[in-house]
């Protein structure tokens, strides 16, 4: 995607330099709703409700003015995106413009039937996330009981399907000595790729950063684990393995960079340049309902605040990184610098670097407290209600 551009004397109609400039991926939140409570959830710690929700006919528009735009892939997420009874059309609308889709899903709430409508109506790809291997452990984590039978299930009908399936599994101190069983788990189940994901401390995450938080032991360990695994499983499971923020020395570039790979839209239809975007302060959020997402996109004031180079301060303004990582995570360096625009904490270039990396030994070598959750444990029967 071109920083400029290239042939400026030329006037370019705004469709036509939003498709240049296009991010690869729409992340719709369908909805916040959902029947699990993971402890290191992404979503804001206030979350819309279902009577704010973008009706089926407004998110079938942003299917389709997304493909237009040129977005490729559509990641339907949540929350959990199948708590919405409409879900089959949005499919089957964004199937129909071309777009990859690909459901995230927690996977308790499908049976058979609905994921063959799913598949029936365009789905291409299913990304299932769990929580161990260990069902008690897996259940406890997603403070919902059966889900880990539940997700097993679900596996085993996306292959017989013949749709995609990866495997999503956040990582951290309560799970991540039984990582060899999850890498058995995927190939088990059929997957063809496994996200090893360490758990990154926004929103539900930093509340529950001192239960979650592993040991440097543990971190070395995993990653020594997918390196062999990844030899090992080479042409027969992709894994992705993403590093603990807390113990690197240089930063992720988050989202691929703001305002450059990845769009969001919220349940309510605000568009971000990432999901936690609005705990930063000060930035005005367009909705969809309001403006062209095209326009939202390319002009945008919160996509343009941090977006390239030009808003950044030392060290990363002269960093020979800067155009490899963007500065590391935003709503990070807001969190823990108390300053978006300040390079990430997670880089030894920070001046808060050592006081973060003193956090994580400190957290992760004392008594894991008990998780935070939102509400009590999930009893039968109290799934929320498909609706739309
Ligand atoms: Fe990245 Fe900034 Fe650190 Fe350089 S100083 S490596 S651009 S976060
Ligand atoms: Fe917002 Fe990283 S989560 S920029």
């Amino acid at each position: 995607m071109p920083a400029s551009d290239p042939n400026p004397s030329q006037p370019q109609a705004p469709l036509a330099t939003a498709r240049r400039r296009a991010p690869l991926g729409l992340l719709a939140e369908l909805t916040h709703r959902c029947p699990l409570q993971c402890p290191y959830c992404s979503n804001p710690l206030q979350l819309e409700g279902a009577g704010a929700e973008l009706d089926t006919a407004a998110w079938q528009d942003v299917m389709r003015q997304a493909a237009e735009l040129g977005v490729l892939q559509l990641h339907l997420s949540g929350g959990e995106p199948t708590v919405r009874r409409d879900l089959e059309d949005i499919v089957a609308t964004a199937a129909a413009a071309g777009l990859y889709t690909n459901l995230i899903t927690a996977g308790v709430l499908l049976d058979r039937a609905r994921l063959e409508a799913l598949a029936r109506h365009g789905l291409d790809h299913v990304q299932l996330s769990i929580q161990d291997v260990e069902p008690g452990n897996a259940d406890r984590i997603a403070h919902y009981e059966g889900a880990h039978a539940r997700k097993r299930a679900l596996a085993g009908w996306v292959r017989e399907l013949d749709l995609a399936l990866t495997i999503n599994a956040p990582v951290h101190r309560q799970n991540l000595d039984r990582l060899e069983g999850i890498v058995d788990f995927a190939l088990e189940v059929g997957a063809r790729r496994l996200e090893v994901a360490h758990v990154q401390y926004y929103a539900w995450a930093l509340q529950n950063r001192a239960a979650l938080m592993p040991t440097r032991a543990q971190v070395e360990r995993s990653a020594r684990l997918v390196e062999e695994a990844r030899k090992r499983l080479e042409g027969i499971l992709l894994i992705d393995f993403v590093v603990p923020d807390y113990y690197a020395a240089r930063p992720k570039p988050c989202m691929g960079g703001w305002g450059r790979g990845i769009v969001v839209v919220t349940p309510s239809g605000k568009v971000l340049p990432c999901h936690a975007a609005q705990t930063i302060p000060g930035l005005a959020f367009d909705n969809v309902r309001e403006k062209p997402l095209a326009s939202i996109w390319l002009d945008g004031d919160a996509f343009e605040k941090f977006r390239g180079t030009g808003w950044m301060i030392g060290p990363c303004r002269g960093c020979e990184r800067r155009e490899i990582d963007w500065g590391g995570c935003r709503c990070q360096a807001l969190a823990l610098a108390g300053d978006a625009a300040a390079a990430d904490p997670a880089c030894a270039k920070s001046p808060r670097h050592a006081a973060l990396v003193a956090i994580a030994e400190r957290e992760a070598n004392e008594p894991a407290p008990p998780f935070v959750y939102r509400r009590p444990r999930r009893q039968e029967g109290s799934d929320p209600s498909p609706t739309r």
